[in-house]
């Protein structure tokens, strides 16, 4: 079975923009699960621009919530990381002006570094995953830093399908990268700037386990929930 990781940050965006505590990402992340969701993801980002540290201890110590927490490798969030114990962490390449993650991390550059957080969590029994590009020569690196899981990051294949472009090349490496993972015995994942059709494409890819979704799920629930909401508000206003 392959299973659905909610990524919440945007409810703490949307918080955020209003200063407030409203809408609250420790409700969302409950919300989620008992909607289904296997594993809740959210990122401890070095701005802190969505999710923060209350935010994050609260969630992690929700009880039966598998959290996966992505993180960079910055030496102090690393530390607030291990302190948390979350169940899962995705390391992730973090660049303060992004938008969002714009790509995989370069492993080659920092093998020695990111060998050395792996061990550090696998100490404490935390799963471990690498946010990387469709690469077959980063899969290998993955597999000498000894990673439990791999994220493949989907983002380029999303924006060809979104762009009515040709996808299959890119389809391809997806799979091939998969598969030479699934081979050396690291779990596979898939995330960022998936929605239902990206979706439903690499689930054509057996080898991937599990989907980290976050921007277009949250951007959907709005749409869907609106119908809901608004005949709460005319009944009220109803004298
Ligand atoms: N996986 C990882 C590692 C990410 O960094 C992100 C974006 O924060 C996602 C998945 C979710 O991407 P999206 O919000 O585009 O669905």
């Amino acid at each position: 079975m392959k299973r659905l990781g909610v990524n919440i940050d945007h409810i703490a965006t949307l918080r955020n923009a209003r200063g407030e505590l409203h809408p609250n990402p420790l409700f969302a992340a409950k919300f989620a699960k008992n909607a289904g969701a296997d594993s809740i993801t959210i990122h401890l980002r070095e701005d802190r621009r969505h999710i923060n540290d209350i935010d994050a201890k609260k969630i992690c110590s929700i009880k039966n919530l598998l959290v996966n927490l992505e993180i960079s490798t910055n030496s102090e969030i690393v530390k607030i990381a291990l302190k948390l114990k979350p169940d899962f962490v995705c390391i992730v390449p973090e660049n303060r002006k992004e938008i969002t993650t714009e790509g995989g991390l370069n492993l080659k550059k920092n093998k020695s570094k990111i060998k050395k957080i792996i061990s550090k969590f696998a100490n404490k029994n935390i799963r471990t995953s690498l946010f990387i590009n469709p690469s077959l020569s980063d899969i290998k690196i993955a597999k000498e830093l000894k990673t439990d899981c791999i994220e493949i990051h989907t983002g380029h294949l999303a924006n060809l399908v979104k762009s009515k472009k040709n996808f299959s090349k890119e389809f391809q490496r997806i799979k091939k990268s998969s598969k030479l993972a699934n081979n050396l015995g690291i779990e596979v994942h898939a995330g960022h700037g998936l929605d239902y059709k990206t979706t439903k494409i690499l689930t054509k890819i057996n080898e991937i386990q599990e989907f980290n979704i976050g921007h277009y799920l949250i951007g959907e629930s709005v749409f869907y929930g609106l119908n809901k909401i608004i005949k709460i508000f005319k009944k009220i206003i109803k004298v």
